[in-house]
């Protein structure tokens, strides 16, 4: 598989055929996330987990899908924490930090900046999110999600109707996302947010171009009622030039049971890269949604832990090795493995 070896930097370098094989691989993981079976493929392995920006799942679920693979994880977090806030160069600390490890994820704020690092890097890096710029392996997990969720209503891909909703502008999930449902065509897909806040225009091109059916509005129930997918986005508020600015949006777009079931299709899937912003004046994610079988945020999240096992598996080259190195659990697994609303 053409994965082995390779960074995995931006979306721009993911073809339609290695999607396809690298989902194929995060399915057969399944087992071995739900703690079915244990795999120890990667024992020995290191991952360097190196997030210089805030980060739960990704981090996380990079950390997670590298353990249940039988590998080991290095850890730092915060820019203020490392020696980047000595002046370090990224180039220097890529020398350094692929001297440890096998394999490194990375987050960092600044748009370009894991590419630069990957310039310096002895070994595969995988990045976690650049700023505003990408967040590759959202967008792989993000579209994995979405293909299970139309398999669950006996559909596939070619009859998506997604909207996007929200902070278009700043989402670096949104824009990756754009760029994978590039390689399909003939999609319906909806850009909804506050003007200011704009889905870039070289995304719009790039749908259009690929012969999708694009429509862009500034109204809520503008996009919900065509949608089979709606994929909700916080507000950016760390990327605006002022808090006074992203307050302004804050809590613009509220997405709640009232509005579901008056505005969306029955059983339209409610998707978000999360974390969702559940302060009373944001809460643009209600709880109200959590109990409805249509909300799939937490069934994306754990989406997040096959894919990147998936390409943990395909870059270090062991996506065949899975069975030689597994064996049963020996611990109890029934409360997690209870089925997902
Ligand atoms: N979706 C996402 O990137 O979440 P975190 O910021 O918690 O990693």
């Amino acid at each position: 598989m053409e994965l082995k070896g390779q960074h995995i930097l931006s979306v721009k370098d993911i073809s339609l055929e290695l999607i396809n094989e690298l989902f194929q691989v995060a399915e057969a993981m399944r087992p071995y996330a739900k703690r079915q079976k244990v795999s120890r493929v990667l024992e020995g392995a290191l991952l360097g987990n190196m997030f210089f920006e805030p980060s739960t799942r990704t981090r996380v679920s990079f950390g997670c899908a590298f353990n249940l693979l039988g590998g080991e994880v290095r850890e730092t977090t915060g820019l203020s924490n490392s020696a980047l806030a000595k002046g370090e160069s990224l180039y220097d600390t890529a020398q350094v930090l692929s001297g440890y490890s096998d394999i490194i994820a990375m987050r960092h704020p600044a748009a370009g900046s894991v590419a630069e690092f990957a310039q310096g890097s002895r070994v595969p890096v995988i990045n976690g999110g650049d700023g505003p710029n990408e967040h590759p392996t959202q967008a792989l997990l993000d579209l994995f999600t979405i293909q299970k969720e139309l398999e669950r209503q006996g559909k596939s891909i070619n009859q998506l109707s997604l909207t996007m909703l929200g902070d278009l502008k700043h989402g670096r999930t949104v824009h990756s996302l754009c760029q994978l449902l590039s390689l399909y065509s003939n999609l319906k897909i909806q850009l909804i947010s506050p003007e200011a806040l704009a889905m870039p225009s070289e995304f719009v091109d790039i749908l259009v171009n690929a012969g999708h059916q694009v429509e862009v509005g500034t109204k809520l129930e503008q996009g919900l009622p065509q949608a089979n997918i709606i994929y909700q986005t916080r507000i950016q508020e760390e990327r605006f030039k002022s808090q006074e600015e992203a307050n302004r949006y804050r809590g613009y777009f509220r997405l709640n049971k009232q509005i579901y079931f008056e505005h969306c299709q029955p059983n339209a899937v409610i998707m978000h890269p999360l974390p969702r912003d559940s302060r009373n004046d944001a809460n643009e994610l209600d709880n109200d949604l959590n109990a409805e079988p249509g909300l799939a945020i937490f069934r994306q999240t754990d989406n997040g832990v096959l894919v990147r096992m998936a390409l943990f598996a395909c870059i270090l080259g062991v996506e065949n090795q899975l069975k030689k190195y597994e064996r049963d659990v020996n611990w109890f697994t029934g409360l997690r493995n209870k089925p997902q609303v």
